[in-house]
């Protein structure tokens, strides 16, 4: 990102009085039409953003270097991205840092890869790998549009992730793909001690799979899964109500810390949840659930499934 006057070269997001919006490349002399008539990008270049400029035909167009989140949702795509408010909270709760060693797979059309490469700095290392050679061509492109060059410590690599993984230690690993689990002892080998885990995953049956996989490896904490939404709100005069832009549901994450090679986490005082195990589980067992656990048949059979209190209760 840049600040100060425009420069040739530099992408400008243009937003006219209804809100719509168009990229363009600033060029000396080049000339933007629009059904309002033209633009001239001379009447950018040199100046501040957040200025208004004119068409021939009277259209005001406010003029802004497009910012990341901007850019993650408007750039090509193959596959499904990860949404600016996952993106966010993925680099909070997996605590990227900058000069981090971080791996992220897949990398679909290369939206979390830009939030990543921002976060971990031109120090940092970040190994993405995609199993899909189209899909890593266009992440490529969006990568560098976005960096404006190549960053000097991200590596993509084209392939299925078990297969083609090539990393020494990790601090970080960020899955984002149909069956994370099928990954968990390739990244787990690699994660340093008190490294994290993230998965980021669409669906409830994926979201319990992982967990319960992530269990009975026995070498990770506890996984600690959130689903964040966000609501827009509306706020004019007396009218201050939540607006239309609600996003609704995207995915979930889970996130999960190795421990030191040997250790295994101690296993939870409280019973799994009634039914957690029941005969028609068929999934991984965490080592203190016997593989005949089954016999329940109501949760009110069951010591309730106490939520854990706070982390950071009584700590003052
Ligand atoms: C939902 S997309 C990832 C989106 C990406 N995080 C973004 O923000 O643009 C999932 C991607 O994972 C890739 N994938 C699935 N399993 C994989 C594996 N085992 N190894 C490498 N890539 C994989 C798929 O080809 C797909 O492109």
């Amino acid at each position: 990102m840049r600040t100060g006057p425009l420069e040739e070269g530099e992408r400008v997001t243009l937003t006219d009085t209804k809100g719509r919006r168009k990229s363009i490349i600033l060029q000396p002399g080049a000339v933007w039409h629009t059904t309002n008539g033209a633009v001239q990008h001379d009447d950018l270049l040199g100046g501040p953003e957040g200025v208004t400029v004119r068409s021939v035909g009277g259209m005001e167009y406010l003029a802004f270097r497009p910012i990341m989140h901007e850019f993650m949702v408007s750039m090509p795509r193959e596959a499904a991205v990860v949404y600016p408010k996952d993106a966010a909270q993925i680099l909070m709760w997996a605590d990227i840092f900058p000069g981090a060693r971080v791996l992220e797979a897949g990398v679909g059309s290369g939206a979390l890869t830009i939030a990543l490469l921002r976060a971990i700095g031109p120090g940092g290392r970040l190994s993405s790998y995609e199993r899909r050679q189209g899909f890593a061509d266009v992440a490529h492109r969006n990568v560098t549009t976005f960096i404006g060059e190549e960053h000097p410590g991200w590596q993509l690599t084209v392939g299925d992730l078990v297969d083609v993984i090539d990393d020494g230690p990790l601090d970080r690993a960020i899955l984002d793909m149909l069956a994370p689990w099928e990954c968990i002892d390739a990244v787990g080998e690699r994660l340093v001690p008190g490294g994290i885990l993230c998965c980021y995953v669409a669906t409830t049956t994926q979201l319990g799979r992982v967990a319960d996989t992530l269990r009975a490896h026995g070498g990770f904490t506890e996984p600690h899964a959130t689903e964040t939404t966000i609501r827009d709100w509306h706020a004019e005069g007396l009218a201050i109500r939540p607006g239309h832009g609600t996003s609704s549901h995207t995915g979930f994450l889970l996130t999960s810390r190795r421990l030191a090679p040997g250790q295994v986490a101690p296993m939870r005082k409280r019973r799994p949840a009634a039914g957690a195990y029941g005969a028609d589980y068929v999934g991984p067992r965490p080592r203190n659930v016997p593989a005949n656990l089954g016999g329940a048949t109501s949760s009110r059979d069951e010591e309730p499934d106490q939520a854990p209190a706070p982390e950071h209760e009584g700590e003052d």
